[in-house]
């Protein structure tokens, strides 16, 4: 697109020496202004404009505190200031001004021509800087967080030591905002297993003081300061402390708090009961991976074949699923080899190992404690493909204690 010049000046010689000294190549527009006190407005309301050139008049301290106040408006625009060798009346205006280049006047148009080109350059520089850091800002504020839900056919499969190590191993980096969420709202562990002291949970979300439910913007609020920190580098919303809270807690209530969740978090992990509940069916809805976790023995097995195939008629397509065997032992007659024979291919294997009870009762994530153990590694690997690709193998956190901060503050991670 053509440049265009606007020139502030209440004579019309300096616009014409640079129309003169621009007719060659590219030929910017060139406007001249002779009311300079209109430059605001004709830069606002007739732009956009690439380059405003400030003529001699623009050298009074009143001229200079325009520019000033220009600068303020559009701190993209180029701006170059002509000076006729006095000491500017206002010198601080001119500092706050900013101008990309300075010329001496009366100037050789040769002159004028390089530090209109070199003014031009700096703007254009400036502008695309700025349209890249809108484009970035925007794309944060649209951008939803990833959800995983960890669900598996039978109880104590392992869901609860996989959503944690999951959520362990996705904070880490430190630069993501990452939430745990216990979905498992009448028996949930994922307190007890992290050893966590949580002052709210998911009851207090979505219930007032009253125990009536709350509105949208309340659990919004609810959800920006209620969270539970660990040191870990993922934050966790509790399951209620009532099994009878957890009853109260529908479909609807699990689908407004991740929507509002993954707003804010880079990452939420979802850990479910066993089933396919509808609270679970909610989560799955959102997830864009689903974890399913199954022991390595016959009914695990079984039950684990017909989990697939309901999660097949849900409609959840198999690239979205990722199933772990787990609690494989040596001796117990059935392998993961032969549960494969039976599946087809699945994304990893854990052995059984005292070393994942160890963790729990010290109430830590596996991988955090013991980053190299064979279950974690397992772990690892199996995840490898849902990881984002900065995620690092965890090592141990250091004794600082968790921040006290709104929960997805900015710059907080
Ligand atoms: N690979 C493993 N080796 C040894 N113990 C394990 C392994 N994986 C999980 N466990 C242990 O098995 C128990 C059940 O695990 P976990 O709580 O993760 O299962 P779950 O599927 O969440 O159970 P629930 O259905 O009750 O929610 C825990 O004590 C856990 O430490
Ligand atoms: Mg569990």
């Amino acid at each position: 697109m053509r440049r265009r010049v606007l020139v502030v000046d209440r004579r019309p010689e300096l616009a014409d020496t640079l129309r003169t000294a621009l007719s060659g190549g590219e030929r910017p527009e060139i406007v001249h202004l002779r009311r300079t006190t209109q430059a605001l407005d004709v830069l606002v309301d007739e732009g956009p404009w690439d380059v405003l050139v400030a003529g001699p008049s623009e050298e009074s301290g009143a001229g200079l505190r325009r520019l000033a106040q220009i600068r303020e408006v559009d701190p993209t625009l180029g701006l170059l200031v002509t000076v006729n060798g006095k000491e500017p009346s206002d010198l601080g205006a001119l500092v706050k001004a900013r101008p990309d280049e300075l010329v001496r006047v009366p100037a050789a148009p040769a002159a004028l021509r390089t530090a209109l080109l070199a003014t031009a350059a700096a703007a254009e520089g400036r502008r695309s800087g700025a349209i890249e850091a809108a484009l970035r800002t925007a794309e944060q504020a649209t951008r939803l967080g990833r959800i995983y839900t960890v669900s598996g056919p039978t109880g104590g499969c392992g869901k609860t030591t996989v959503a944690v190590n999951l959520a362990a191993m996705l904070g880490k980096p430190g630069t993501h905002r990452v939430v745990l969420v216990d979905l498992d709202v009448q028996f949930g562990e994922v307190t007890a297993a992290l050893q966590l002291r949580p002052a709210h949970n998911l009851y207090d979300m979505v219930f007032d003081a009253n125990d009536q439910r709350a509105s949208g913007a309340e659990v919004a609020e609810a959800l920006a300061t209620g969270l539970t920190e660990t040191p870990y580098g993922f934050s966790v919303l509790p399951a209620p402390r009532d099994p009878v809270h957890g009853d109260a807690i529908t479909a609807d209530d699990v689908t407004q708090l991740l929507a509002v969740l993954r707003q804010h978090a880079d990452y939420v992990v979802v850990d479910t009961p066993t089933g396919l509940r509808e609270g679970v069916l909610a989560a799955l809805d959102l997830s864009e991976d689903i974890i399913v976790v199954s022991q390595v023995d016959v009914p695990g097995v079984a039950n684990l074949r017909t989990f697939l195939s309901m999660l097949q008629r849900l409609g959840v397509a198999p690239e979205h699923q990722h199933v772990l065997l787990n609690k494989e032992m040596v001796d117990s007659g059935v392998t993961a080899h032969d549960a494969m024979e039976i599946l087809g291919p699945v994304a990893g294997s854990m052995p059984f190992d005292a070393g994942v009870l160890r963790a729990l009762n010290e109430g830590k994530p596996l991988c955090v404690v013991a980053p190299h153990h064979p279950v974690a590694a397992k772990l690892w690997r199996a995840l490898a493909a849902v990881l984002p690709p900065d995620a690092v193998p965890p090592s141990e956190p250091t004794d600082e204690a968790p921040r006290k901060r709104r929960w997805w503050q900015r710059g907080s991670a």
